[in-house]
């Protein structure tokens, strides 16, 4: 049954789905890593496939940048499509010094400076944190990895290019790790409809150091990033 936004058939997403920011990575990781991958979205370019990993079906679909549009695509994916499990797997700015350029960072929870949440009507603040159990095997993979990793707390923001240059010390002292623009969403998506999701993220560039990662150093750390998600698939 196709949406506004997706036009797969009924049962041609699986119960997880792997998103990345940009479609063309979702493209790339399909022919990549997993066998028989059959393209099941096209709409806006925002491409979807599904194939298998070790034996097991698994989804991966770009979410495209910012809340407004992984919140689409991810209702779609748990309200139409059956979808039990997203794992976002994106890039991020560091907001802290012990958090290096290509580390992972395995998203507990995220703060948000966007009003997503207005629409649940709660008489305060919600709090937007991950499945734990998709966390607790994401730790257990990234140990058994040897991958540099942290766990905790992010910023998702609406804005990437902030008038307010002393927000990410704000954000920091707070204990937030670094920042993306999608999580929050994503986990309050999730939480309304009693589904699961988690984030992964590796980071991109620091917003301490002002460091940045070429596009082929972020492709490298991707990859373990990218196999700690299948196998949780
Ligand atoms: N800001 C917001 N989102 C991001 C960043 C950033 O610095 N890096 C990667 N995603």
């Amino acid at each position: 049954m196709a949406t506004p936004h997706n036009e797969a058939a009924t049962g041609e997403i699986a119960k997880t789905v792997l998103m990345p920011g940009d479609p063309l990575r979702a493209k790339f990781l399909a022919m990549t890593y997993l066998e028989d991958a059959k393209q099941f979205n096209n709409v806006r370019n925002m491409f979807g496939y599904t194939g298998s990993y070790k034996g097991k079906e698994v989804s991966i679909m770009g979410s495209g940048m910012g809340m407004p549009s992984i919140g689409i695509y991810s209702h779609e994916l748990y309200s139409q499509y059956g979808v039990e499990n997203i794992i976002r797997i994106g890039t991020c700015g560091s907001f802290k010094k012990h958090v290096h350029l290509r580390d992972i960072i395995i998203v507990q929870g995220c703060c948000t400076d966007s009003n997503f949440a207005y629409q649940f009507e709660l008489p305060g603040v919600y709090s937007a944190i991950s499945d734990y159990g998709l966390l607790e095997k994401a730790v257990a993979l990234a140990k058994e990895k040897n991958v540099n990793y942290h766990v905790g707390n992010i910023l998702s923001s609406d804005i990437f290019y902030h008038a307010d240059k002393n927000s990410p010390e704000k954000w920091a002292s707070m204990g937030c790790l670094g920042v993306e623009m999608e999580s929050y969403a994503l986990f309050a998506t999730a939480a309304y409809l009693n589904k699961r999701a988690l984030t992964l993220l590796t980071v991109s560039d620091s917003l301490v150091s002002k460091e940045e990662t070429t596009p082929e150093e972020r492709e490298k750390s991707f990859t373990a990033m990218m196999e700690i998600a299948l196998e949780i698939a």
